[in-house]
């Protein structure tokens, strides 16, 4: 369990800024929108792990959207975000709703499939929430093939709060299907700064194994592509 989207959840939007997600949101918008030409509005998105909502915050323009994750801290910021849209809990290996949406969103809380059963299992739960000739986006940060140790920092305040963080990516053991970040926090509240680490364990995975456990979901997949705005996306169809 992190502490990120939990204990620290009352954190997350100074770490990552609501604002800093409008550019990548639009891709995605678009994405769905030139792969869902043609069909009839008004259009449903589902996401897989939505966290505290941001990417939705822009997509709920375009698409109805029921939102979904792990974490009630988390679910709990989307909330606050986006009150018109709706929330559910839940694992993304094992969610079922009962119903079909026009588009699936699985964006970087695939990440946290450190296997490929998990991968497989979050691969079918997005097929079964696909309506026949609907479209998933799965949006990984990086491939096997593009990931390399890095080090990123972030500052932030709001009111007499303030966070110092490094993020650390590093790969303990590159011939499994994980690599980790490792989030090392200074907060300072109330005039108390305290350090906090926690580490992120995350799944790393070969395109082709991406591209197989997709196409074995049911899906139809278009090649990797590399958006400008980062990751390494995987769009795919339903068959219809
Ligand atoms: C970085 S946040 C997602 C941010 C989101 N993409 C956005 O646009 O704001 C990652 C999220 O993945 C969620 N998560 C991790 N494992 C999950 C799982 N098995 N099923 C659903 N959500 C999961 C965490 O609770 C966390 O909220």
């Amino acid at each position: 369990m992190t502490l990120l989207y939990n204990e620290l959840s009352g954190w997350y939007r100074m770490l990552t800024p609501v604002e800093e997600y409008a550019e990548e949101a639009e891709v995605y918008r678009g994405t769905f929108e030139a792969a869902l030409a043609g069909s009839a509005a008004p259009r449903t998105l589902l996401e897989l792990g939505c966290g505290a909502g941001h990417n939705a915050f822009y997509l709920k323009a375009a698409f109805r959207c029921t939102l979904t994750d792990l974490s009630p801290d988390m679910l709990a910021l989307s909330r606050a975000l986006n009150p018109e849209c709706e929330h559910a809990e839940g694992d993304m290996r094992a969610l079922r709703l009962g119903r079909t949406f026009d588009a699936v969103f699985v964006h970087d809380a695939v990440t946290y499939m450190l296997t490929e059963d998990d991968l497989r299992a979050a691969a079918a739960t997005a097929f079964v929430h696909t309506r026949p000739g609907g479209v998933a986006i799965f949006q990984a940060d990086v491939v096997k093939e593009t990931f390399e140790e890095d080090t990123e920092y972030i500052s932030g305040a709001d009111g007499d709060r303030a966070m110092r963080c490094t993020m650390w990516s590093w790969d303990p053991d590159p011939d499994d299907t994980t690599c980790c970040t490792e989030f090392g926090f200074l907060l300072r509240e109330n005039g108390e700064v305290r350090a906090v680490l926690d580490r992120h364990v995350e799944g790393l995975f070969p395109e082709a194994a991406w591209e197989r456990v997709l196409a074995e979901a049911g899906f139809v997949v278009t090649p990797r592509q590399q958006p400008p705005t980062g990751g390494e996306m995987f769009v795919c169809r339903r068959p219809g």
